[in-house]
């Protein structure tokens, strides 16, 4: 009986064997037509919130089309219209990345994909192209729908960003990849040329033809409230799947005078500076943001550096104010990085809990310690040929109390004094009637009432026609540097010219003295380069000589908020620079040059390439910056009261291009598999009874 048992399974065995073989012969037959890999790694993927999703997924084995290169309106018509050979895949030129096109393709039902070629220098877009809605981050604004103040409904009158297309949360059926590699361009051009362009009186070709295949499965489904339920249930029964996770980074801060718990934060003492670091588009791995984020990033950092060169005067000056410095991450997606600072000062525990048993510990702060607030948004679109234009916004509402009314007066009117003695900026008070455009500020005066401004390039509606799109890089905002110091690009100066203004306003805060602050531009432009252009650039490798290599390429930094876990190289070398600027070189050797608690007043850093070695001292720490709606218990997520933003999971996008044949010759490959399948099977079977015979062996004993 073992016997038996045994020789069956050794047949099972070559049988499976042989079917293995055949299967991959059968696979070779298809895919030995296969060209070649393209560029696949910068995939529209799919997002969720509290009730909808974005974005778009493939099916799990990936879609294939026939290619059709759209260059015309006529190409689209021919898709529709008399191409034979559906689904297709079409390539476009970002002329035709818009909803109506793409909303015609998935109501065709011919359409299976869709693939963006950007190719350097050929922009062709009038009136811009910005993924974002007309009126960005409304519902988590302070003058949203249901806030019934009079200002709720001025954006959609006024809209400030009018061009928006909205196209980076709608929701699509089939998978959208950029690709900007020349090669993979190329390829795609030419084979299409080859195989697919229809005749000249749009005769279709006939097979074989060129198809694409793109693969971008999407975990995550329907949004996120059943994706977070799943989430749970999954890492608890099986091993943890990626459904989806909510968007996280960290905020950046630091303020100029160091906060010791031990001693008391006056009431309306802490002037808060404020850009936002990121960014976003509807694809992976490409979120330059140059105006949108980098622009006002750069002006604090900046600034900052400028006014702590003159620290021996602030800490020496008797006036209690204090300036706390910080980058908000997140905000894009419904003021993330804001929204959970404010919540922490509620809770009365930022930053940290305060600790019974440690010394030195950082003092909490919370709203009442507030002064006023300074926003720098999009400040890249104002330069003029003489110099610099911005625009000084504020919160009607606020601003009512006369109290707050007049500290906001006295703010503008320190900001405008500077700037007019500077000679080369004018800083002109927006329209006083209108709400403020999109801002972190805005999670403040929710919860209280404080003064402040908003700096800006544009009046009314965004002067940035590339907000959060792939387009939002440096020729955007007209920078020029093509390696870092070159002192001919004017960008960086005029950067440097409102980060000196808006130093020596702070510096009269801080100690009531004048002083006409320059900024640094060798510093401003080494970062606008590393930002904008190669962000593995000196400076930030010198800074960040310790981390891994691969967190270094030599493309424009990735702007995008990410996950817990993900892409964070940009917060961490930003985190380094900044310290670096708020802080002080002590004679500590690198063992030495340790933090010992995050709660402590001081943090310490080293930096090994710097003069052969340097530690500084910084107040400058990272917060985590996730939406309070993750951490409230049964937070109800249609509430709309936080952001609900989450990601799905994926595993590797890929792309390629091959050549099809026929389904004829298709089925026919198959039935050749199947007929040569059987007749292997018989081969076996025949073999295995001879084996003795065929190969001269001698049956063995036992067993078989
Ligand atoms: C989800 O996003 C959509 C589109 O932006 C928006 O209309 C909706 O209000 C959001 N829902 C929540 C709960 O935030
Ligand atoms: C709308 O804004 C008001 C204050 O302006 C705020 O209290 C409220 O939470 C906001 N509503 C939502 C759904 O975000
Ligand atoms: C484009 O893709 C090809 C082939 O994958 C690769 O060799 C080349 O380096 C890529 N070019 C760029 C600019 O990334
Ligand atoms: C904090 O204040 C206490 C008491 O004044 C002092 O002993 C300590 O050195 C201070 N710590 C720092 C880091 O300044
Ligand atoms: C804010 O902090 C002060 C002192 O640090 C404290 O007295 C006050 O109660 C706090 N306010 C709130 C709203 O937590
Ligand atoms: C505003 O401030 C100025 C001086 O700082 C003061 O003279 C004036 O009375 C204030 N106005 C109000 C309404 O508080
Ligand atoms: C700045 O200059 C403008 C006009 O050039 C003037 O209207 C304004 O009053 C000045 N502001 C200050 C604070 O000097
Ligand atoms: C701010 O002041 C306005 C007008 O005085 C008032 O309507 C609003 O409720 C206040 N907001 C907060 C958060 O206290
Ligand atoms: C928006 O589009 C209009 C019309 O194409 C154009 O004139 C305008 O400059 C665009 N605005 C921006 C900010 O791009
Ligand atoms: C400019 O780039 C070259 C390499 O292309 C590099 O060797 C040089 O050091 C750079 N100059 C500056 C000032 O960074
Ligand atoms: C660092 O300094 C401490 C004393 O301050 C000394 O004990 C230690 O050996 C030094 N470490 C190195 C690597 O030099
Ligand atoms: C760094 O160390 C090298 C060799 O040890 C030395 O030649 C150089 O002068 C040092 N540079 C500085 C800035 O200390």
């Amino acid at each position: 009986m073992a016997a038996v048992v045994s020789c069956v399974n050794r047949l099972l065995a070559h049988i499976f064997v042989l079917l293995v073989v055949l299967m991959d012969v059968n696979g070779n037959r298809v895919k030995h037509k296969i060209y070649e890999d393209i560029q696949g790694d910068m995939a529209c993927f799919k997002r969720f919130n509290g009730t909808q999703e974005i974005g778009c997924t493939s099916k799990f084995s990936g879609n294939i089309g026939v290619v059709h290169v759209v260059e015309s309106k006529e190409d689209l018509v021919w898709v529709y219209q008399r191409g034979p050979h559906q689904p297709y895949v079409l390539a476009i030129t970002p002329r035709f990345l818009t909803s109506e096109v793409l909303k015609e393709a998935q109501n065709s039902g011919k359409v299976s994909g869709v693939v963006v070629m950007v190719e350097e220098n050929k922009l062709d877009l009038p009136g811009g192209f910005s993924g974002e809605t007309h009126c960005p981050n409304h519902e988590l604004g302070l003058y949203n729908d249901s806030s019934q103040s009079e200002y709720s409904g001025y954006c959609w009158k006024e809209p400030w960003n009018p061009n928006g297309t909205s196209l980076l949360y709608m929701s699509w059926s089939f998978p959208i990849f950029l690709i900007d590699n020349e090669t993979s361009i190329n390829n795609i051009r030419d084979y299409y040329k080859t195989f697919n362009e229809p005749g000249t009186d749009g005769e279709p070709r006939s097979w074989p033809l060129c198809c694409m295949e793109l693969k971008s499965n999407m975990f995550g489904t329907t949004n996120t409230e059943v994706c977070m339920r799943r989430r749970t249930i999954a890492t608890s029964v099986f091993q943890p799947v990626n459904f989806c996770d909510p968007l996280s980074d960290y905020n950046i801060w630091g303020s100029v005078k160091p906060m010791n718990s031990s001693e008391v934060t006056p009431e309306k003492s802490v002037i808060i500076v404020a850009a936002r670091m990121d960014a976003a588009t509807m694809f992976d791995n490409i979120s330059p943001g140059a105006n949108s984020a980098i622009s006002g990033m750069v002006t604090l950092l900046a600034a900052a550096g400028a006014l702590y060169n003159l620290k021996d005067d602030i800490m020496k000056s008797e006036v209690e104010k204090n300036v706390l410095f910080v980058l908000y991450q997140g905000e894009t997606w419904g003021y993330i990085g804001s929204s959970r600072m404010v919540w922490n000062m509620e809770k009365g525990d930022f930053p940290f809990k305060h600790q019974e048993d440690e010394t030195d510990q950082i003092s909490q702060m919370n709203l009442t310690h507030i002064d006023s607030f300074i926003e720098l948004a999009q400040v890249g679109q104002g330069m003029t040929p003489v110099g610099s234009h911005l625009f000084l916004h504020t919160d009607p509402i606020s601003n009512v109390d006369p109290e707050i009314g007049n500290e906001t007066d006295t703010l503008l009117n320190l900001l405008e004094k500077y700037a007019n003695s500077s000679g080369n900026v004018k800083f002109e008070r927006a329209n006083g009637d209108a709400p403020l455009p999109p801002a972190s500020f805005q999670s403040f005066l929710k919860r209280v009432n404080i003064s402040g401004v908003v700096i800006t390039d544009h009046r009314d509606e965004f002067k940035n026609s590339y907000y959060e799109s792939i387009f939002d890089d440096y020729r955007n905002v007209k920078y020029t540097s093509e390696n870092e110091s070159q002192e001919t690009d004017m960008y960086h100066k005029h950067i440097s010219r409102v980060a000196g203004v808006l130093a020596s306003a702070l510096y009269t805060r801080l100690t009531g003295n004048s002083k006409v602050i320059k900024a640094d531009e060798k510093l401003t432009d080494d970062l606008l380069y590393c930002y904008m252009k190669n962000f593995s650039c000196q400076m930030f490798r010198d800074y960040g000589d310790r981390l891994p290599r691969d967190l270094f390429s030599d493309k424009p930094a990735k702007m995008y908020v990410s996950v817990k876990g993900g892409e964070g190289s940009r917060t961490t070398l930003t985190h380094l620079v900044f310290a670096k600027l708020l802080g002080e070189k002590v004679e500590l050797n690198e063992t030495k040059c340790k933090t010992e608690s995050l709660n402590q007043v001081h943090q310490l850093y080293y930096f090994a390439s710097l003069n052969n070695g340097t530690c500084v001292m910084s107040t400058v720490r990272k917060t985590e910056a996730m939406s309070p709606a993750f951490l409230i218990k049964d937070y109800n997520w249609q509430s709309g009261e936080y952001s609900t933003w989450t990601e799905s999971g994926w595993q590797l996008t890929k792309a390629m291009i091959f050549l099809k044949p026929s389904v004829a010759e298709e089925v026919g490959l198959v039935c050749g598999g199947i007929a040569s399948l059987l007749l292997s099977l018989a081969l076996v079977y025949f073999m295995n009874s001879r084996a003795d015979l065929l190969f001269g062996l001698t049956t063995p004993p036992a067993p078989c």
